[in-house]
């Protein structure tokens, strides 16, 4: 009896081990069609913060280019004879320059412009410099030239690029003409000098790229733009995060401000200038030259849907406790008109008042908008009290719109446990989910939507990154970990619709917030690793989930699961199965991949493993090394139904199969 149980104990103890031999098998049932995967999933959350928007993506190299800032010249230096006025032509933009003759032959009157953290010229480029001028007392014509010059260094001599304007009107009229400068300078300085002996008057003093994004004018800097449009994203959020709801309600994003001509678009406040003190910069300010219509614009033209957010009227919260810094629900009549008539401008015909200024800004058809989001990081019983009427009133008169309610700023807790189940009361169609959380988060969130109620609303994951436990910046452990995380989203790709990594865009210079998607400086960018987990899944995220468990579960990084996390999905498109797996340890893992059901004719060919890798988990992308980590693609063949993979450790690997018929 004794040697029978020790002998049952070691029959027992060896089934375990060969068990545990299989474990890591990953088994992938490929019959079994699963949820729709959304267009709409991986996309983009673009918010003006980092200089994201003025002094990045906005391709304008002029700061304070309508003297509009509350010091009207910050940004500029003024030299000889000039004066401040405030009569000018655009009635929202009311100040200009006057430049007069300074009196003496071997004076110069003028002013310089310092761009936004200097001018970034490049070589043999060509740059559009455009000015509104007048000649207030009349006469035939005046001059000015205008030059780039290297910031702070006269000892050169001469200008690199330099052209001369005759101004011939009394009446205000727009010039320009074609820098093209003869060196490459990431810190120029723009001059402008009088050049005759009368006065003259300008406005709106502006200078751009010619190469812009797709070429247009009041355009996108090329390589930010090109960026986006690589992810191929599905959705595009804007214009934020926090600078929806503004610090007070005079300095929320006002829609209706950034659309119509670039001239009288007035200026607004930027919070990010000041929310923190440590990263203060006085200078930060919303031009609205990047405005709603180039949002919308560039959302068409990188393929992604359109999602704006607007106000509820509720000012940042986290900065206003007095109820009277928000808008009663009873005055919220014109906010709820600026969604309606967001809607209008997005998709009405040209004969509506709204879809008459898409048209008369260029783009006659619709922007075929689908969703609208109301409401930021917004809390307590004044958010949902305040989305109901928006709700009712814009199901009523826009059925077809889907909208995005709020959770609040927390990922769970007493905020998000109060909002969920009012979200579900008010039958919001998505609601947006906030987490900037460290490793260990991440780590354990593999299954965090497994559990989400399949009739409810659906997740908008709108802003995410790991933040690192002291280490609130970008490096490669952080980006695994989303990656790893992000299989839990694909995996319920039935509740889970729309994912945006946030935030997009920083200025190396000029950063409030990290880490962030992508960096600049005033030449070059860089892709983050970030950046190349959202483009895998982006790239990758097919047309339906398929179930892929090991042991029978799915692999969320559970307990007993080594560390792995992986999804799959099947892409009707391609006819391909595509399977992610994350080895989020410093182990080298076994994980044999087992494609269950192929009848015997399916053949699964054309086997593409794409690797994203690094045993140095504090290493990124710099703008000095832009490729220290990329994904790496090899070719790899499969024997039958079965793949042997051993993964290396700390790996987001993801491997395709096409499948075709014998
Ligand atoms: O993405 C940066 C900020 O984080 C957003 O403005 C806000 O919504 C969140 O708190």
């Amino acid at each position: 009896m004794r040697i029978h149980r020790t002998l049952l104990g070691s029959l027992a103890l060896s089934a375990a081990l060969s068990l545990s031999a299989q474990t890591n098998e990953l088994v992938i049932q490929t019959k079994k069609l699963g949820a729709e995967i959304q267009p709409t999933m991986y996309g983009l959350f673009f918010e003006d913060i980092n200089y994201a928007a003025d002094g990045g993506l906005y391709a304008e190299l002029v700061k304070n280019r309508s003297f509009e800032f509350p010091q009207n010249l910050m940004g500029w230096k003024t030299f000889g004879k000039v004066a401040l006025k405030d009569d000018g032509p655009f009635e929202r933009n009311p100040h200009y320059v006057r430049l007069s003759d300074p009196g003496h032959e071997q004076k110069h009157t003028g002013l310089d412009n310092e761009g936004f953290f200097g001018i970034g010229v490049r070589n043999g480029q060509e740059y559009r410099f455009s000015v509104w001028a007048r000649l207030p007392e009349g006469g035939t014509a005046e001059k000015i030239r205008i030059e780039l010059v290297k910031t702070n260094s006269n000892t050169e001599g001469q200008p690199f690029a330099k052209q001369e304007l005759m101004i011939n009107s009394k009446e205000w009229k727009k010039y320009q003409v074609i820098l093209k400068p003869n060196m490459t300078e990431a810190k120029s300085t723009l001059r402008i000098f009088l050049a005759s002996k009368g006065t003259i008057d300008l406005e709106h003093v502006s200078l751009f790229p010619v190469d812009t994004w797709k070429g247009h004018e009041n355009g996108l800097r090329k390589d930010l733009a090109q960026a986006l449009a690589d992810i191929h994203p599905g959705v595009f959020r804007f214009p934020g995060g926090c600078i929806v709801e503004g610090t007070d309600l005079n300095t929320r994003y006002n829609w209706k401000n950034t659309v119509g001509p670039v001239e009288n678009r007035p200026l607004n406040e930027n919070r990010w200038q000041y929310t923190f003190t440590n990263r203060f910069f006085p200078d930060y300010y919303q031009s609205y030259g990047l405005g709603f219509y180039e949002f919308f614009l560039l959302s068409e033209e990188i393929g992604a849907a359109p999602l704006p957010i607007l106000s509820c009227g509720l000012s940042c919260q986290f900065q206003n406790t007095d109820p009277k810094a928000h808008v009663a629900v009873c005055d919220l009549g014109s906010y709820i008109q600026d969604a309606l008539d967001l809607i209008e401008f997005a998709n009405g015909p040209e004969t509506s008042k709204w879809g008459k200024v898409r048209a008369d800004m260029g783009h006659p058809a619709s922007f075929n908008l689908k969703f609208i989001g109301i409401g930021n990081e917004q809390w307590g019983p004044e958010y949902p009290e305040r989305l109901e009427p928006f709700l009712k009133t814009i199901r009523k008169a826009h059925p077809e719109i889907k909208i995005v309610g709020s959770s609040g700023p927390n990922s769970e807790g007493k905020d998000f446990e109060y909002l969920w189940p009012e979200m579900k009361r008010l039958k919001a169609d998505l609601v947006d989910e906030h987490f900037y959380r460290p490793e260990s988060w991440f780590l354990s969130q593999g299954a965090r939507y497994d559990k989400y109620d399949r009739k409810g609303p659906k997740v908008f994951a709108g802003e995410y990154a790991c933040h690192g436990k002291g280490k609130k910046w970008n490096h490669f452990h952080a980006s695994l970990l989303e990656a790893a995380f992000m299989t839990g989203l694909e995996r319920n790709a039935d509740v889970v619709h729309m994912a945006t990594y946030a935030p997009l865009f920083a200025h190396v210079e000029g950063w409030q917030w990290r880490p962030d998607m992508i960096w600049f400086d005033n030449l070059n960018s860089v892709r983050t690793v970030s950046y190349y987990v959202q483009q895998l899944y982006a790239q990758n995220k097919g047309t339906n989930v398929i179930p892929l468990t090991m042991n029978n579960k799915p692999v969320t990084g559970a307990e007993g699961q080594d560390g792995l996390f992986a999804s799959a999905v099947w892409d009707a498109t391609t006819h391909s199965y595509i399977i992610k797996v994350v080895n989020t340890t410093d182990k080298m893992l076994r994980v044999p991949l087992t494609f269950a059901g192929l009848k015997s004719k399916e053949v699964l060919t054309d086997g593409t493993c794409i690797k994203l890798s690094s045993l140095d988990l504090d290493k990124d992308n710099t703008i000095e090394q832009p490729f220290a980590i990329t994904p790496k693609t090899t070719t790899i063949s499969i024997l039958k139904d079965a793949l042997d993979v051993e993964l290396e450790p700390y790996t987001f690997a993801i491997y395709k199969f096409t499948k075709t018929t014998k």
